[in-house]
């Protein structure tokens, strides 16, 4: 029997029918502002408060800015600090050395930072991890096999040590016309991709999950805000229970 865990988001959890087996990896993939780190912020949040220690692993943003946008955005959630004090939530920057390496070396800094996150996630006993983001990583390789050999080695790892984690995406298309499937998308477990269409005033965000192993899902695109208490999701599976 495969434990069931809980993402702790509440519509994201119905629009899954109540949950995803834990060790699952899932890729949460949008454009720019989509609410891909806060929603990830958010999984730890709850996890956290569920008793799942978590760790968020940064490859961009300095790890203080993530907690200070995660508090501007969430401020009814008052004990984020809380959590990070107590070590349940930990925001962990990678940093990757570039420079003016080779393929090889590139493929080798991959390869550096798979066994980093591992030995991370080992010695802070996390239950639940957060890459933020995966397309950082896919800049190291150019070549379409040797990137998609590391992408297998950092989702099998993770799999491994029974991790459920969420590794966030970039997408250069926000809209759902024009959705792009990566390679990285197939070795996942699941796929979720948060959309924006209208302009400006006028945008709607919306939620799909395109494939979840192991789990009935909706394949309804469903809305979504971006809430000082957390993320409102309107799964439809919501609406029918209110009639
Ligand atoms: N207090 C708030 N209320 C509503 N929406 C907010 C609030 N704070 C931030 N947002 C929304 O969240 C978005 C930023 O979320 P987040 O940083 O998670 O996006 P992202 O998908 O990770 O973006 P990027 O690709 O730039 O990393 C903002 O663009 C804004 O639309
Ligand atoms: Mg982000």
């Amino acid at each position: 029997m495969v434990n069931m865990a809980k993402t702790g988001i509440k519509g994201f959890d119905s629009m899954l029918k109540g949950g995803v087996p834990e060790g699952n990896q899932i890729i949460l993939a949008g454009g720019p502002g989509a609410g891909k780190t806060l929603m990830s912020f958010e999984f730890l949040y709850r996890n956290a408060k569920m008793g799942n220690k978590g760790i968020l692993f940064t490859l961009d943003e300095e790890p203080a800015n993530i907690v200070n946008e995660a508090k501007l955005a969430f401020s009814d959630l008052t004990d984020i600090d809380d959590l990070l004090e107590s070590g349940m939530i930990t925001i962990e920057k990678e940093d990757l050395s570039v420079g003016t390496k080779d393929e090889s070396q590139l493929s080798y800094e991959f390869g550096r930072i798979v066994s980093d996150i591992e030995a991370i996630i080992n010695k802070t006993g996390a239950k639940r991890v957060v890459i933020d983001t995966i397309t950082v990583l896919s800049m190291l390789v150019s070549d379409p096999i040797a990137y998609r050999r590391s992408m297998l080695a950092l989702v099998s790892n993770l799999r491994r040590i029974g991790v459920l984690s969420i590794m966030t995406a970039e997408l250069p298309s926000p809209e759902r016309t024009k959705l792009e499937f990566k390679p990285e998308f197939f070795l996942a477990d699941g796929i979720a991709i948060m959309y924006q269409t209208g302009e400006e005033a006028r945008r709607m965000l919306a939620l799909e999950i395109i494939k979840m192993r192991g789990s009935d899902h909706s394949f309804v695109t469903t809305p979504y805000e971006i809430t000082s208490s957390g993320f409102r999701i309107t799964s439809v599976d919501d609406i029918a229970k209110l009639d």
